[in-house]
């Protein structure tokens, strides 16, 4: 199938590389936008892993999407100048607007929500990155703000 063979020829470009899972599962989720779950056993029988340690690799790293995003994506920044500043409250407010969990994606695929581990902008927390663009002082009316632009 499609995710077969192009995980293939993914895998077949890294095969002179030493430590190629990274760049592999970096490639596949930029081919798909996300890790598909088919792709996990091509990938260890590839590399001559378990699917266990494909995945242990996988969700240690906060990069890798197990499921296609929704079609915006919205990255709370979770680390410590920003929980200084509050971001738990606003991460709370959000995730309970939205309905969902980190990681997962509202219902009618309009928003995901993921954590963040500092986005650069720690003199002007709580940060967020809404679809690749730096937001900064969020509040929970900025939130609101942020999600009624995407259609929330
Ligand atoms: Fe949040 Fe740096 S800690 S942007």
């Amino acid at each position: 199938d499609e995710i077969v063979v192009r995980v293939q020829e993914i895998i077949a470009d890294h095969a002179a590389q030493e430590g190629p899972l990274l760049p592999i599962l970096h490639d596949v989720q930029g081919a798909f936008g996300y890790v598909p779950r088919d792709a996990l056993p091509v990938i260890a029988s590839g590399l001559n892993l378990s699917r266990a340690e494909v995945h242990g690799v996988m969700s240690f790293y906060h990069d890798f999407r197990e499921d296609p995003a929704g079609r915006h994506v919205l990255k709370l920044c979770r680390a410590e100048a920003c929980q200084a500043m509050g971001a738990d409250r606003v991460a709370a407010h959000a995730r309970g607007k939205l309905g969902i969990a980190w990681h997962e994606t509202t219902q009618d695929g309009s928003v995901t929500l993921e954590p963040v581990f500092c986005l650069g902008l720690c003199a002007c927390g709580p940060a967020a990155m809404v679809d690749g663009k730096l937001v900064g002082r969020l509040d929970e009316a900025r939130v609101d703000e942020l999600l009624s632009e995407v259609g929330r």
